[in-house]
């Protein structure tokens, strides 16, 4: 690891639960299709759960719970997020417990058999998605009043101890350029609860790592998408005592089409594209809008020179939830 890098996580222990680095490979036909170089660092596959990025934050977050001696992990709703940490908890002895909106019946059957699996604990709250954060804090208090020590994850997995695993990720990215030779000018990504482009974003300045991190928005507007990130970089970089350069958060909201968890024309063009030329694939939500945003920039030639990395980011079981 960098010692920039290494330094400042000494203090923050993983579960270990992950297996890191991924791999960063090129993307050969794709390359040659678009006359650039791009590679992609695979968070489809870090060993553990259902993949993705949620894994990473999962890592960080429950070797912080297990840190503070944690017996049980709670957090909300029915989110990849909330899959993995229920793989996670199980690898590490804790319980988990998870309140979701509705009512049993109400929820995707395979997202249900996951949970089940992994031994989550479900509560459901029959009064939607507003009285989640309420009916969470009841069951957190509950919980402690019978002796547990309750360790509690932002949805999303997205708070400044989340946000580290991707601070580790800029590590993966120093040394793949530094065996390679390969400096990546632009590093894309989809960005939606903020943690993996603060955790790059901070990365970055820590590892003083030249290149454009540009956050694919998978929902919020470009202005409420940055103030989101920009915000926990600077919670990130405040855990760390590191200063950040937030000018470094670049965020594009072009690539959203019909709204959250819809899935847009370009975005499943995009996917398309991954499938055919390289195998890989692509959910309709997340890294398939990151995609149709790489490929339309290079397209129309808005990423000047140099080799980019695309970030996959998981979520490939949103293809068949
Ligand atoms: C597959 C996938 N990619 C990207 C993201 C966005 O990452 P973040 O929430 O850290 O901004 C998510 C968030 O749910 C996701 O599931």
């Amino acid at each position: 690891m960098t010692d920039a890098i290494s330094d400042c996580l000494a203090a923050h222990p993983r579960a270990n639960l992950i297996q890191v680095p991924t791999i960063i490979h090129k993307l050969p036909r794709l390359s040659s299709r678009l006359g650039r170089e791009i590679y992609v660092l695979r968070d489809d596959l870090t060993g553990f759960g259902l993949g993705g990025n949620k894994t990473r934050k999962v890592d960080f977050l429950l070797g912080d719970a297990l840190a503070k001696r944690a017996t049980t992990v709670a957090t909300m709703k029915a989110t990849s997020f909330s899959r993995n940490a229920a793989a996670g908890a199980a690898a590490s002895g804790l319980d988990l417990h998870v309140v979701l909106p509705g009512s049993e019946s109400d929820q995707n059957p395979l997202s249900q058999s996951v949970f089940n699996k992994w031994g989550a604990r479900l509560h459901f709250e029959a009064n939607g998605t507003e009285a989640l954060a309420d009916h969470l804090d009841s069951l957190v208090a509950s919980l402690r009043s019978k002796g547990e020590v309750v360790y509690v994850l932002h949805p999303g997995g997205s708070d400044a101890v989340g946000a580290l695993s991707y601070v580790r990720v800029l590590d993966d990215l120093c040394a793949f350029s530094a065996r390679t030779g390969v400096h990546f000018s632009h590093v894309m990504h989809s960005t939606s609860s903020a943690g993996t482009q603060a955790g790059l974003v901070v990365g970055q300045c820590i590892a003083d790592y030249d290149t454009r991190v540009v956050g694919v928005s998978a929902s919020r507007s470009a202005s409420d998408q940055s103030k989101l990130v920009r915000e926990l970089a600077q919670s990130t970089a405040k855990l760390l005592d590191r200063p950040i350069d937030l000018s470094r958060v670049i965020v594009d909201d072009g690539f959203v089409g019909p709204g959250y968890a819809k899935a847009s024309r370009e975005g499943e063009m995009a996917a398309q594209t991954f499938a055919e030329l390289e195998g890989i694939l692509l959910d309709p939500v997340y890294t398939g809008k990151a995609a149709a945003a790489l490929i339309d920039y290079i397209e129309n030639d808005r990423l000047g020179e140099g080799p980019i990395c695309f970030i996959h980011t998981g979520g490939n079981a949103g293809v068949y939830y």
